[in-house]
């Protein structure tokens, strides 16, 4: 297993047990849903990967979990995570992942039926994300080359929810780290 495969099953397995906001689920619960939902929707590797780790900025330092009192839900950690994202597996892993919070705000800007459906943490945290989007920021949106995914992995991140699900180990998921991984290799170097 690489040191990079290995080091993010540590992260989840020394920090993913801690509540997901005040969602009835824990950050590992959520990132697996999220990943299923992308394997079910028969997504590539990328996004089932971008799937898992949307959420990684919010443990990949402890002094960076966002406080337990959720005065501001507007932590960033979509940015966080991105450079080092980007970096190891490249943009479609990447930008997904740095627009998921920006994906919302389009949805329930574009439907604003979409935020009805929001869990009440959800909702809370795109009031302070910024809320709607203004034209210039919807097109500016649309400019990104990876908005559709960003849109998908948006609607998985909302179902990931569901309490006392059974789910599959998080191991199970390495040989699709390691391939993405191993892609990104490829590209880099030829
Ligand atoms: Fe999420």
């Amino acid at each position: 297993m690489s040191e990079t495969v290995h080091g993010i099953l540590k992260v989840f397995g020394e920090r993913g047990s801690g509540q997901y906001g005040s969602e009835c689920v824990s950050q590992l619960e959520h990132a697996i849903q999220c990943a299923m939902l992308a394997q079910e929707s028969d997504a590539g590797a990328s996004l089932v990967v971008a799937a898992l780790l949307h959420d990684i900025g919010h443990i990949l330092d402890d002094a960076d979990l966002p406080k337990s009192d959720e005065g501001n839900l507007n932590d960033s950690h979509e940015d966080k995570a991105y450079p080092w994202l980007l970096r190891t597996f490249g943009a479609a892993v990447a930008d997904p992942v740095r627009l998921h919070v920006a994906a919302k705000r389009y949805l329930c800007t574009r439907d604003p039926s979409y935020s009805t459906q929001l869990s009440p943490t959800s909702f809370k945290s795109y009031l302070d994300q910024g809320g709607p989007m203004s034209e210039d920021e919807l097109q500016a949106f649309e400019r990104e080359p990876y908005y559709q995914k960003a849109l998908q992995l948006r609607k998985w991140d909302d179902l990931a929810k569901v309490a006392n699900k059974p789910l599959p180990d998080i191991a199970s998921f390495k040989e699709l780290l390691e391939s993405c991984i191993a892609n990104v290799d490829k590209y880099s170097t030829s």
